[in-house]
């Protein structure tokens, strides 16, 4: 399986447009301190040519330009997308370089993509039922998507393994695992329903290799860890380096755990517990722009690396 890293930054992306946090303002003084990042999403593919997107963020456009566009397609072939609404015309002119996406949650910084995806005409969606509703009733993300669009969604069901399909419907021996994580649906959700955050289990099935993606995670018990432990990858949470890093800077009135992302540091932070994952490699993203550990020479970063843990950033590639 391949694994790319499109965006490693949160919501906001790095340097933020209207941050003057220490962190932001050492990114846009000297890119090469503190490297710009976009908004977190990766890319995922078993063959290297069928890829899929997990979360589709405001960065999209720009993160897809990391993929391969794929050749034209002949006229018969039945993965050209369908032609524009109420005709029947294909256009090998238009390609997709990606099969579908799977969300985690339905954050902004998750899933405003998916309506910069319109053109594409056909896209197709992985989703819990509480992620897919809050898209259907409350950001309205996918009926605005669906007036340009075909969406065609596939409900994800927590803790059981569903095979990925490309478009044109056949295998791709990828399998996705949701599994639900500590943490508050979105602000503008209208119910709190369970499933409305997961991290994602992705296993190849030819390798047996084993991703797992954690964007959001606001508590690290045993039996998670359990389960990341069989990862050979592990895309973590890396939010927030302390717990009250928003309050300290005056832009936040909640903790980092109360806002569903576990701090790095401290005696519950999930730097100590995520080193003691022997087998896998453990990669931070979904990192805020305050995050000391996006400076490359502070402190916070060399205690991460002493860890043995990496700090993601923007293009990092990982084979498994
Ligand atoms: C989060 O990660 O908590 C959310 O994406 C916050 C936001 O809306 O930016
Ligand atoms: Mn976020
Ligand atoms: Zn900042």
């Amino acid at each position: 399986m391949h694994v790319l890293l499109l965006g490693t930054a949160a919501g906001g992306g790095f340097p933020q447009w209207n941050c003057l946090c220490p962190v932001c303002r050492a990114a846009r003084d000297d890119p090469a301190a503190a490297h710009p990042r976009t908004q977190s999403s990766i890319a995922l593919s078993a063959d290297g040519t069928r890829w899929f997107l997990c979360n589709a963020s405001p960065d999209v456009r720009e993160q897809l330009a990391r993929l391969p566009l794929p050749l034209p397609l002949p006229l018969s072939d039945p993965r050209l997308p369908p032609g524009p609404e109420g005709t029947r015309e294909r256009s090998p002119v238009r390609r997709v370089p990606i099969e579908g996406i799977v969300l985690t949650d339905a954050e902004l910084d998750h899933s405003l993509g998916l309506a910069l995806l319109r053109e594409a005409r056909d896209l197709r969606l992985w989703a819990t039922e509480a992620v897919i509703r809050t898209l259907e009733r409350d950001s309205r993300l996918l009926p605005v998507t669906r007036a340009f669009a075909s969406v065609r969604v596939t409900e994800l069901r927590v803790d059981s393994a569903l095979e990925l399909r490309d478009a044109s419907d056949a295998p791709t021996g990828l399998e996705v695992e949701p599994f639900l994580v500590a943490g508050d649906p979105p602000r503008f959700a209208t119910a709190d329903e369970p499933g409305h955050s997961v991290g994602l289990l992705v296993r190849d099935r030819a390798t047996g290799g084993r991703c797992a993606y954690v964007p959001a995670c606001g508590a690290l018990d045993p039996p998670l860890l359990a389960r990341l432990a069989d990862a050979d990858l592990v895309l973590f949470d890396g939010t927030c380096w302390t717990d009250d890093e928003l309050q300290a800077l005056g832009i936040g009135t909640r903790g980092a755990t109360e806002m569903g992302h576990l701090p790095i540091s401290g005696p519950n932070g999930s730097l100590e517990p995520l080193s003691r994952l022997s087998a896998a490699r453990v990669v931070y993203t979904h990192i805020n722009n305050t995050n000391p550990i996006l400076l490359e020479h502070s402190e916070a970063r060399r205690a991460v690396e002493r860890a043995g843990l990496t700090v993601g950033m923007d293009g990092m590639r990982f084979r498994l």
